[in-house]
């Protein structure tokens, strides 16, 4: 049975109609109110807005599920690589054999970057900017050497555009690492998966080789598939405000690197530890510093706690937890960072001001420390979502791209400036 919801506005009623989602999520669909009634809705922050309706991920802040295209996100980390997990969440169904190993192919056959453009690395060399910053500017530079890179027709265009915008950052991401540290870049490997080979291009030196071990291509195998997709969050709305106005894969996804940057979002796992970091050089203890984030001094936040959706807990900090614990142990690594992590996680889950608040660790609290245990620098962990984050964006763009009766993103405001001012001339201000 059909449902409306009534609004009464000046005397008037009108009818909206309900829509239902497959997991029952309601809304109402207000899309005629301005046109109908001259009213527009406010909703600052977006927290009550449905923007889009899409089919790649489902989110109950209040149960703690996630699902990429309806698998929990508990089955994918035990069963699934990045890799396969991507291929879901892109193309709405796990693959078939002859489907992965022919997106490996084009992902191998991706894995350098046109060699010209290593001299916009070049430029950057040990100019101490953030890696960040030279990913975002890469990614948007593929463009430039895909003059087609917009002109994506069929399902075989898409699967080409996919590998290929994931195989790049990858290399760009490594090689924006060692642009930051002034080192030469270095080329992927053909005999390494994906995570390997992204290790590979890290932490190979001139003079030093390097093999990553099983434990840490695990670790990171897993840090990636958790990062594929989270809803519409803000670098994701972002790729789609962008794509809406038919910009190419590459331009949008460069905008999803920029808003993934803010320390509120992508930035948060480095916020995390340089906050442990800082109650191990000083001389507050963790009690302290929950003191300090409850009072709100100075602004502090208890770092890699809260989210706008889950109200509950995250199932991925779950799964990061467990597995930090486990690669700790299989590396036989000793780290301070996790001991006051530890302390703080459970010093802030048994205060009020937490509980009440429903603030409960999120990805970035144990992120971070994973991260750091493979000897990732810290000005790397957010590009290290950003290459995670990228199946979700480019599937985010997809359903844009495929939706004939997509309209422009185009939001309206209430006005709060002044009005009915003048020009004054420069000598009578
Ligand atoms: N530490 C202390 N207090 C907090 C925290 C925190 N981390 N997060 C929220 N609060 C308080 C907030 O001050 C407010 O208190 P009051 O009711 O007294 O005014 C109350 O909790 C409600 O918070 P809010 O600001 O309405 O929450 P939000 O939904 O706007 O913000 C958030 C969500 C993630 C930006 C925020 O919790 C935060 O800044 N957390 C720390 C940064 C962080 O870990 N970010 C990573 C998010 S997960 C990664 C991702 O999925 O992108």
């Amino acid at each position: 049975m059909s449902r409306t919801a009534r609004i009464e506005l000046d005397g008037k009623s009108y009818e909206y109609p309900v829509v239902e989602g497959t997991e029952h999520e309601l809304a109402i669909d207000i899309s005629k109110l301005r046109a109908e009634t001259g009213y527009i809705t406010l909703d600052d922050g977006y927290g009550n807005t449905g923007s889009c309706k899409s089919a790649v991920t489902y989110i109950d802040g209040d149960k703690g599920i996630l699902r990429y295209r309806g698998i929990p996100i508990e089955e994918l980390a035990e069963k699934s690589t990045f890799i396969e997990a991507a291929y879901l969440v892109i193309f709405g169904h796990l693959p078939t054999i002859e489907e992965r190993d022919r997106f490996a192919t084009i992902l191998m056959d991706n894995a350098m970057i046109d060699e010209s453009m290593k001299k916009h690395f070049d430029a950057f060399s040990q100019s101490e900017t953030h890696p960040m910053a030279i990913t975002s500017a890469m990614v948007n530079l593929i463009s430039g050497y895909e003059p087609d890179g917009g002109n994506i027709r069929t399902n075989e265009d898409m699967e080409a555009a996919a590998a290929k915008l994931m195989s790049k950052v990858r290399t760009i991401a490594a090689a924006a690492y060692k642009a930051s540290i002034g080192e030469p870049i270095v080329y992927p490997r053909y005999d390494l998966r994906y995570a390997e080979n992204f290790l590979h291009m890290m932490f190979t030196k001139p003079y030093l080789p390097y093999e990553p071990t099983p434990a840490v291509s695990k670790a990171l195998n897993l840090f990636l598939l958790l990062h594929a997709d989270h809803e519409q969050n803000c670098s994701t709305s972002t790729v789609r405000m962008v794509a809406s106005s038919q910009a190419n894969l590459f331009a949008s996804c460069s905008a999803g690197v920029n808003a993934l940057s803010g320390p509120r979002h992508g930035g948060a796992n480095a916020a995390v530890i340089e906050m442990l970091e800082q109650i191990r050089d000083s001389d507050m203890d963790v009690k302290e510093y929950v003191r300090r984030v409850k009072d709100k001094e100075d602004g502090i936040k208890l770092m890699g706690f809260g989210h706008r959706v889950y109200r509950n807990f995250d199932p991925r900090s779950k799964i990061l937890r467990a597995a930090a614990e486990d690669m700790f142990k299989e590396l036989d690594v000793t780290d301070p960072l996790l001991d006051i992590a530890q302390e703080l996680a459970d010093t802030a889950l048994s205060d009020d001001y937490f509980v009440e608040r429903k603030l409960y660790p999120n990805v970035d609290f144990y992120s971070g420390m994973i991260l750091r245990a493979m000897g990732i620098p810290i000005n790397m962990f957010t590009v290290m979502f950003a290459i995670g984050r990228m199946p979700g964006w480019i599937a985010n763009w997809k359903e844009i791209h495929d939706d004939e009766k997509n309209r422009i993103y185009r939001p309206r405001q209430i006005y709060v400036g002044p009005t009915d001012q003048h020009w004054i001339p420069r000598e009578e201000r």
